[in-house]
């Protein structure tokens, strides 16, 4: 059997999510799968962030991520997502890309990806939930197969208890998160691995 290919694809503006797909990168690597980490493009003018200290400062630390595209989507058997909350539904840049993926779909090479997802937030009731649901839906159009974490590890209990995926406050991603993120990210290779054979 080939090596399981895993693409994890996030974005972030102020670093919360970068480290969990870091994280992530490192955990399905370690299960020993094939990993791209990727960004999603960012939208938004280069002023408005120039304008922003923390914003600017995570865009120089990441630089040398290399931004999603279609192929690599097509390259993998496995998605995973990290990315953080926008009026309850996750950041436009997510949107925008995902918006991009018409013709791959109208060709059927989005169907049997395993996918998972995590957010982020700044309240805890502030509509992670309703983030990784929606984007959920969005990938069910693909014809994805969502891998969720359930409540199929201890570690799940201890970092908050989300059935969907990982969710977290900004700069509360702490020793429990990453083990529920290195939990989602190995189970989703486990998955793809068997949907992909
Ligand atoms: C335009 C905008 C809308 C936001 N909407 C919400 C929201 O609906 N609920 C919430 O709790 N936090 C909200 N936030 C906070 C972000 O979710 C938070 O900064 C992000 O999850 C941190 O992730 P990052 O460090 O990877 O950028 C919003 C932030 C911005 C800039």
């Amino acid at each position: 059997m080939s090596q399981t290919k895993i693409a994890v694809v996030y974005y972030s503006t102020y670093g919360t999510n970068v480290e969990i797909a870091k994280d992530a990168a490192a955990a399905a690597r370690e299960a020993g799968a094939d990993v791209r980490l990727v960004k999603f493009p960012e939208t938004v003018p280069q002023a408005v962030i120039d304008g922003q200290e923390g914003w600017k400062a995570n865009q120089d630390a990441t630089a040398d991520i290399p931004e999603v595209t279609h192929d690599d989507l097509v390259w993998a058997d496995g998605l995973f997502f990290a990315v953080p909350t926008r009026f309850g539904q996750a950041a436009s840049q997510v949107r925008a890309f995902i918006d991009s993926t018409g013709p791959l779909w109208f060709e059927g090479k989005l169907a049997n990806k395993a996918v998972t997802a995590t957010a982020s937030a700044s309240n805890v009731n502030g509509g992670v939930e309703a983030t990784i649901l929606g984007l959920y839906s969005s990938l069910m159009h693909w014809g994805a197969i969502v891998v969720p974490p359930g409540y199929a590890d201890q570690c799940i209990f201890a970092a908050g208890g989300n059935p969907y995926g990982y969710t977290t406050k900004q700069g509360e991603y702490d020793e429990a998160g990453k083990a529920a993120v290195a939990f989602q990210a190995k189970r989703l290779v486990e998955f793809s691995g068997k949907i992909a054979s």
